[in-house]
């Protein structure tokens, strides 16, 4: 089976944005579009399309609870209750969502489906995406927190900390950070699953491919920076430093492969609000999460309910009476 069109289409964008940043730096020397106008830009584009995504998921109306239930519902006394997993109160609601948001829950529980021969349908438990996300995810995170170091001057003590224990093994020169080694390997699972298990592929869109790429992208560029192919950082430093400030300068010879790693960082802040990387904000929105499941204790009515002209069943019964008794229906009244 060959390797699906959008594998292919989301791997050629993706080398062409290295490349752009290659020929915009290296050949022509556009330092300041690549260190300060595409930076701020993309930031500018991050912050207000994800301001403007949650306004218009709040805006949304949500007439209706429509919590996921996966576990017994409160019901009488003797019944056991699944608190978490089918909350009736706003602090089980709030328990569940914790679980979800940093732990991955659901995912947690989420179950693989095979047909075995016979013909005989299995579920299987598929701890190993759990795994991997929970991995990615928590990496990207303290390695973004770090990232800090770069932004501030002195180091904040929390920041120091992090890389302390981040370095704990002190393997190498310069010192090996667990959660690099643990965000490559995870990236490189979860586009490997994708590309090997052929019902994914075969679901698999550009939209699931570029972010992959895009991401393990500004990994390996980072390690390459940190590990092989120095650059330098003090004049990195200056230029984070007075990107915070607001007045950018742009210090003598950093390096093309920081310019590279710092575009496909802007590319992937401008590019999160229209794509599925947006769950960040919204899982918080999901109605199907963030209500709790009291359907059967309160009777939820549609707020912006207006009174509506029905034809109940009397009505009905005496409009269509005779013609009920003559084709032997039974009726209510006489
Ligand atoms: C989504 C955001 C980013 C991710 C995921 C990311 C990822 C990484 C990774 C995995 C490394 C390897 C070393 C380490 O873990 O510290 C790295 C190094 C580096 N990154 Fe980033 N990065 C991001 C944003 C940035 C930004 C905004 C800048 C600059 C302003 C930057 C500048 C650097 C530099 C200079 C290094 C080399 C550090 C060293 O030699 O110790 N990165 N990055």
């Amino acid at each position: 089976m060959g390797l699906g069109i959008s594998l292919v289409v989301s791997f050629l964008g993706f080398i062409v944005l290295v490349l752009i940043a290659y020929i915009g730096v290296d050949k022509v020397g556009l330092y300041s579009l690549f260190g300060v106008i595409i930076p701020y830009a993309a930031l500018a584009i991050f912050i207000f399309g994800i301001i403007y995504r949650v306004l218009s998921w709040a805006r949304r109306p949500v007439p209706f609870r429509i919590p996921t239930t996966a576990g017994q519902e409160k019901s009488l006394p003797w019944i056991k209750q699944n608190k978490i997993d089918n909350p009736s109160s706003a602090l089980g609601t709030f328990i569940r969502m914790v679980f979800e948001v940093l732990l991955f829950r659901s995912l947690f529980r989420n179950t693989r489906t095979e047909l075995r021969s016979g013909p005989m349908i299995s579920y299987a438990s598929a701890k190993w995406l759990w795994l991997a996300a929970l991995a990615f995810h928590y990496s990207f995170l303290i390695i973004l927190t770090r990232h800090l170091r770069l932004f501030t001057q002195p180091v904040p003590y929390v920041i120091e900390k992090l890389e302390f224990f981040d370095s704990f093994f002190q393997v190498g020169v310069p010192l090996l950070y667990i959660t690099d080694l643990v965000f490559i390997v995870a990236v490189t699972y979860l586009l490997l699953r994708r590309v090997y298990i052929p019902q994914l592929r075969y679901i698999s869109l550009p939209a699931d491919y570029f972010p992959l790429f895009l991401i393990g992208g500004i990994g390996v560029t980072g390690v390459l920076m940190r590990y092989f192919f120095k650059v330098n950082v003090v004049g990195v430093k200056e230029l984070a430093m007075s990107l915070a400030r607001f007045s950018p300068t742009i210090p003598e010879g950093i390096g093309v492969l920081f310019y590279i790693h710092l575009f496909l960082v802007s590319i992937l802040f401008a590019y999160f609000p229209f794509s599925k990387l947006t769950h960040m904000a919204g899982v918080f929105l999901s109605p199907t999460r963030n209500l709790a499941n009291n359907n059967r204790m309160n009777r939820h009515i549609n707020p912006w309910d207006y009174p509506v002209k029905v034809h109940t069943y009397e009505e009905y019964e005496d409009h269509f009476r005779e013609f009920m008794k003559d084709a032997g229906l039974p009726v209510e009244k006489e």
